[in-house]
């Protein structure tokens, strides 16, 4: 039987690819399925969670049962959704692809073939959203308690640095826990199929089992629900 140990704890889930438009036709975007999300969010909802999904671009996810998903196209726009909304949840996970960078200037109309071939894209950073939840918790606007939740998909093995990887970014972000994805020959990207670690702020490193995506939402949501506060949960 499924643990009902969320009942009633508002979760917050991003998940897809944000796409960065270029013209009213072109945008800049990702390969992110939003498969991973949208598994956590059926999930979490299954084990009684109160479940808002903000979902960029995906591709065939289904769609999860009692779970209101509100749709979003760029990083900005998901920024805006999240930071909005995480000041009433008592966990966010962001899992979406967020795209680094976006056009500078947006065209109005559609770029016309130039007669001196390609035009240059240039590029303009884009807010890291989970930094900025971290740092809206910190300044007050979002509760104290609130679990923060990113991920990190990075190429290689446990060997290669993945590990260590996932330890510096958990740092540099601030978040309290880190869904380390082992990425890069086929893996994780849009597959079936994932497997990584999951790492706490309070140093519990935990590995996860290779297996479905739903697995893999599972047992991160026993390491979410174990840091939740013990008021919330019935
Ligand atoms: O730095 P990196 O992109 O590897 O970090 C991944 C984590 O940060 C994910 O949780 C992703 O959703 C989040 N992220 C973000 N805003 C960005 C880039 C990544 O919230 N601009």
């Amino acid at each position: 039987a499924l643990p009902y140990d969320l009942a009633g704890v508002r979760v917050l889930i991003s998940a897809g690819g944000t796409r960065e438009a270029l013209d009213p036709v072109r945008y800049l975007g990702n390969h992110s399925s939003g498969k991973q999300g949208y598994a956590l969010a059926r999930a979490a909802a299954q084990r009684g969670a109160r479940v808002t999904l903000v979902s960029g671009a995906t591709s065939d996810p289904g769609t999860p049962a009692s779970v209101e998903i509100v749709d979003v196209d760029s990083a900005r726009q998901m920024q805006a959704e999240m930071a909005e909304r995480a000041k009433s949840s008592d966990v966010v996970i962001m899992a979406a692809a967020v795209a680094d960078f976006r056009p500078l200037s947006v065209s109005g109309a559609k770029i016309k073939k130039g007669d001196e071939g390609p035009a240059p894209i240039r590029l303009d950073t884009n807010p890291d959203i989970l930094a900025g939840l971290v740092q809206d918790r910190a300044a007050g606007r979002i509760p104290s308690d609130t679990v923060i939740v990113g991920f990190a998909a990075e190429t290689g093995d446990a060997d290669g640095g993945v590990l260590d990887h996932g330890r510096a970014k958990l740092r540099r972000k601030g978040c309290d826990l880190l869904v380390v994805n082992a990425v890069g020959g086929g893996k994780a990207f849009g597959t079936e199929d994932n497997t990584g670690w999951v790492l706490t702020a309070d140093g519990r490193e935990t590995g996860l089992p290779f297996g479905s995506k739903t697995l893999m939402a599972s047992r991160i949501l026993d390491e979410v629900a174990s840091l939740v506060p013990d008021g919330l949960v019935p």
